[in-house]
């Protein structure tokens, strides 16, 4: 047997097209040969080049066009002509057959051995940096043991834990994209931890919230399967029962993660009731916490939908009329008067957190247009915002003072005033 790199001037008579992608390919291949499960950097390119200059495969098939990606394994697999391996691989000329044999090249070995020895014991060591090109195997794993009926409480926990840690993990240096929120999907971990929010163990609730609302960030395709899996009545239905403070934390942060830039999904959030659970939990949220972000999520939604009007969104493309006419079609505005958000909001104003009271203004310079003659017969926000204009105003004077030019609380009195503005 005749191992061999494949070099570069192999691939020269191969079209301008695949030696663009190898190129992205190889630059990226340095490290952990992140396009494994790229089928469009599925090129052979070998690492081990401390094997030498050795063998080319026969001339004919560095002509071929590639038909095929093979995803090698440990073991050696016999490539079929027109067969291509992803980049890192180890490839070999048997001389019995005549033919090219694949495995996965040394790095992704010991990769493939680190894996078993990371999720052996059943959860991950994250000091040892498992390459992404096998964190969906790993996130196999992690469903199954967390499906398993035989798993203990413990045992979900972990996995929960370090599901929520793979989530996060979108891009890493050295690697293509490999999303871990959509490998969750596809993998069919959704439902799974949909479930979680309604197990009977608060921990489980806790963090299969989190998972979820980590998984949804900044994510559309996830936030689209998981509206069609009906995660907006679980996370509802969890939102309005949850009980310990922290399960309630996470269970918004998980409706928030949801609800944003998501039009379709804010209007069936409020056709459930949505607004009407938030009032509840306001109301009950004597500590603030909740307070403070529950108005972060109105102020979202309101500014979303005017930013969407005005044509300032981020993004202009052809989806763009439809993000309007979705957003046009959300009736926050009816449901802020109706569910009483208007008397509700300026409540927030009364806690002693800075960070509470600018976010509480800037929901109710947003909520203004729908709100203002509400909030023109609230004497105890007229109340409110005359006693932070005092004293902000002091803080401000203060700081010019010492000399500070620029301030975080001229900021919040500005807030004060164009709302005071809009009350006249
Ligand atoms: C569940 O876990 C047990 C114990 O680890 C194992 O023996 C069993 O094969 C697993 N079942 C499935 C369906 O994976
Ligand atoms: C969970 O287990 C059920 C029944 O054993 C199985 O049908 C389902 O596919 C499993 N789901 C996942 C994501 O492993
Ligand atoms: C949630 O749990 C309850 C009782 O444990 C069960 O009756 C209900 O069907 C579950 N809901 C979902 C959506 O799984």
């Amino acid at each position: 047997l005749l191992s061999f790199p494949v070099t570069m001037e192999r691939l020269s008579s191969f079209s301008l097209l695949l030696v663009g992608l190898l190129l992205l390919c190889v630059s990226l291949t340095v490290s952990l040969s992140p396009c494994l499960r790229q089928s469009d950097c599925a090129l052979t390119v070998v690492e081990n080049s401390e094997e030498g200059e050795g063998g080319a495969v026969g001339s004919e098939e560095s002509q071929e066009e590639v038909t095929e990606v093979v995803q090698p394994s440990e073991q050696w697999k016999t490539l079929s002509p027109g067969q291509a391996v992803p980049a890192g691989s180890h490839v070999r000329l048997n001389l019995q057959t005549g033919q090219r044999e694949v495995r996965l090249g040394e790095e992704q070995l010991k990769y493939w051995t680190e894996e078993h020895r990371c999720v052996g014991r059943g959860h991950l060591i994250h000091d040892v940096v498992c390459p992404l090109f096998i964190s969906s195997s790993i996130m196999r794993r992690l469903l199954e043991q967390f499906n398993n009926s035989s798993s203990t409480t413990e045992q979900r926990l972990k996995v929960l834990l370090e599901l929520e840690y793979l989530v996060h993990q979108v891009t890493a240096p050295h690697t293509l994209t490999v999303d871990n929120a959509q490998s969750l999907c596809s993998l069919g971990g959704l439902p799974l931890v949909l479930q979680g929010l309604n197990s009977s163990d608060v921990r489980l609730q806790e963090n299969s919230a989190f998972v979820l609302g980590s998984a949804l960030s900044s994510n559309p395709a996830v936030q689209v399967q998981a509206v069609e899996g009906g995660a907006l009545q679980m996370l509802l239905t969890a939102l309005a029962t949850a009980q310990p403070l922290r399960v309630k934390k996470k269970v918004l942060f998980a409706v928030a993660a949801l609800l944003r830039h998501f039009p379709h999904a804010q209007l069936h959030f409020l056709s459930k009731g949505g607004f009407q659970v938030l009032t509840e939990l306001f109301r009950a949220d004597a500590g603030g916490v909740l307070r403070a972000r529950i108005v972060t999520m109105l102020y979202d939604m309101i500014s979303e939908k005017l930013m969407s009007q005005s044509g300032l969104d981020l993004v202009s493309d052809e989806s763009h009329q439809e993000r309007v006419r979705q957003y046009h079609q959300v009736p926050v505005e009816a449901e802020l008067l109706e569910k009483g958000w208007c008397g509700l909001a300026p409540q927030l104003l009364q806690s002693t957190e800075h960070d509470h009271r600018e976010k509480a203004l800037r929901a109710l310079l947003a909520m203004a247009p729908t709100c203002w003659h509400v909030y023109r017969s609230d004497t105890s926000l007229l109340g409110s915002l005359r006693s932070l204009q005092e004293q902000y105003h002091d803080m401000v004077q203060s700081e010019m003072i010492i000399g500070e030019e620029s301030s975080y609380y001229a900021d919040i009195l500005e807030l004060v005033q164009a709302l005071q503005v809009r009350m006249k």
